[in-house]
């Protein structure tokens, strides 16, 4: 058995890592040119501009926000809904969704849009497919006040001032990225034979596991460093309820942005939540076609869902997670939860969307099963479990150094992530060490379907992570993000 990882602790300890991105040149793009990337660098949002932490076990409230998102993330993704409303209906404006109110626990990429550009920012996402902004002057957010952010200036898209934006048509093809190809059926005015047809595209409505957006979708230029790319299909959004921004969609589903673009690949490098004031800086690559080769890389074959019923499952990159190692020793999985079945259910996800890894309860028992057994020395904190809703949680008061078992994911293709300590366990005031994976109490039957394992940016952080879609494969290397 390896010796286990040290986890040293550090003074203090910030959870929130929202980045900014700075767009930066990358040197003589243009859409012509074979061999073009585009990277866009990340930058966190520093310590001093969050709000101080004064009571003692607020890092626990944090938390325990960012394991209920992650959770409300899990169950969404493993029942997804897209509801779309008939453009009569939905003049109303007032649907009413499930809502809760956490913070976001994601990293945002700033993209601009239309004739002069106007730039937003977008949560990096994934779990889901749609380009959307918030848009208009009349956009409605409810819930948006994010406690441990203070109020965040939204910013929206006003398409009047783009002279560049259009409405989707109800026939137009893009219409049917998102609505499928019955959508025709939706819109009586516009019969094959009607030369003229004004009826646009139906209202989406698209719901996340935290929150909810609703809007037109619209085409607009997609403006990146040195490039821009025309009649790009975005959401404009009209209302939502808890977005702190849009969402940019690097889902599987034809309307995503790397579809759209024809990326041959795309990665990111998620930095440390671990922020001193300088200026540290992620990136996020576009590939539009340099088929540059990434050294190093492990590589894992991505899969597809075989149950074709559930159009949503098509959206997620799956991965063939094989194995879960505790202190070199092997949990008992047992294979059914590491391999989507017939109905759907289980396998593995990658989601850039989810904070904490979510595991069904059957997986995450054994787990955790196997972290008490090896950490028998130390006293569970039950109180910081109850309020931070991680589990387990140990007492470490008084030890400088903590001995924690490895935690290592082995990956079909031999492809093996030997996770650092600080990205599975986090730790409050020096005295308690909680694991950051996530699971619930609900026993989910097979019905339900839906990945077992859904794999979130706390772990891949620190990791260059590359989703090789022409070769359709997930590569990654620890990495230090700067
Ligand atoms: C949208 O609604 C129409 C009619 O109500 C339905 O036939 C279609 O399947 C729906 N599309 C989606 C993606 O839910
Ligand atoms: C085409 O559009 C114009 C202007 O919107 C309208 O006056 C005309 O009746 C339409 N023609 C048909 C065939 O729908
Ligand atoms: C637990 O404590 C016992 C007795 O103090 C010691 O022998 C053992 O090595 C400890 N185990 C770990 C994993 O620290
Ligand atoms: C951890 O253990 C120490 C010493 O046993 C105790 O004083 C402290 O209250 C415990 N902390 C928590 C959060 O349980």
């Amino acid at each position: 058995m390896a010796p286990p990882p040290v986890l040293i602790f550090t003074s203090f300890f910030f959870f929130f890592f929202f980045i900014f991105y700075q767009s930066a040149p990358a040197s003589s793009l243009s859409s012509s040119e074979p061999g073009a990337t585009i990277t866009l660098h990340l930058r966190p949002l520093t310590s001093r501009n969050l709000p101080s932490i004064s009571d003692q076990w607020d890092e626990a409230v944090v938390l325990a926000s960012f394991a209920a998102s992650s959770l409300a993330r899990a169950h969404h993704l493993k029942r997804p809904k897209k509801v779309n409303l008939s453009s009569s209906t939905a003049s109303s404006q007032s649907v009413n969704l499930p809502l809760s109110s956490h913070v976001f626990g994601g990293y945002t990429v700033d993209l601009s849009f239309g004739t002069p550009p106007q730039t937003m920012t977008f949560l990096l996402d994934t779990g889901s497919s749609l380009v959307w902004s918030p848009c208009t002057a009349h956009y409605k957010c409810s819930r948006c006040n994010f406690p441990h952010v203070g109020p965040t200036k939204i910013l929206t898209f006003i398409p009047r001032a783009s002279s560049t934006s259009r409405l989707i048509g109800c026939r137009n093809p893009k219409c049917q990225l998102l609505f499928g190809p019955t959508v025709t059926s939706q819109c009586p005015s516009c019969g094959p034979t009607s030369k003229n047809c004004s009826q646009i595209c139906p209202v989406y409505m698209i719901q996340y596991g935290s929150g909810s957006t609703g809007g037109l979708l619209m085409s607009d230029n997609l403006c990146l460093p040195d490039q821009t790319v025309p009649n790009f299909l975005f959401g404009c959004s009209v209302f939502s309820s808890t977005q702190p921004t849009g969402i940019a969609g690097f889902g599987r589903g034809p309307e995503s942005l790397p579809a759209q673009l024809g990326l041959r690949k795309f990665s990111y490098c998620l930095l440390s939540r671990k922020f001193d004031d300088t200026a540290e800086t992620g990136v996020l690559v576009l590939d539009l076609g340099s088929d540059q080769k990434s050294s190093d890389l492990s590589y894992t074959p991505f899969r597809h869902n075989p149950d074709i019923s559930a159009a949503a499952f098509s959206e997620y990159y799956y991965i063939g997670l094989r194995k879960i190692l505790v202190g070199g020793k092997t949990v008992k999985v047992p294979y059914r939860y590491l391999v989507p079945g017939a109905e759907g259910a289980g396998g593995t996800i990658v989601d850039s969307g989810t904070t904490f890894t979510f595991m069904v309860p059957p997986v995450f028992e054994a787990v955790v099963q196997e972290f008490d057994r090896q950490m028998g020395n130390y006293s569970r904190a039950k109180d910081v479990e109850i309020r931070s809703g991680l589990r387990p949680c140990y007492n470490v008061s008084g030890r400088s150094h903590v001995g924690l078992p490895a935690l290592v994911l082995l990956f079909k293709g031999g492809a093996r992530m030997a996770l650092p300590p600080e990205n599975y366990f986090a730790l409050l005031r020096s005295e308690v060490a909680c694991l950051t994976i996530v699971s619930d109490n609900v026993v989910v039957s097979g019905a339900s379907g839906g990945p077992s394992i859904v794999l979130g940016s706390f772990q891949q952080q620190n990791y260059y992570v590359e989703y090789d879609l022409k070769n359709g494969r997930l590569g990654f290397k620890r990495q230090s993000c700067k």
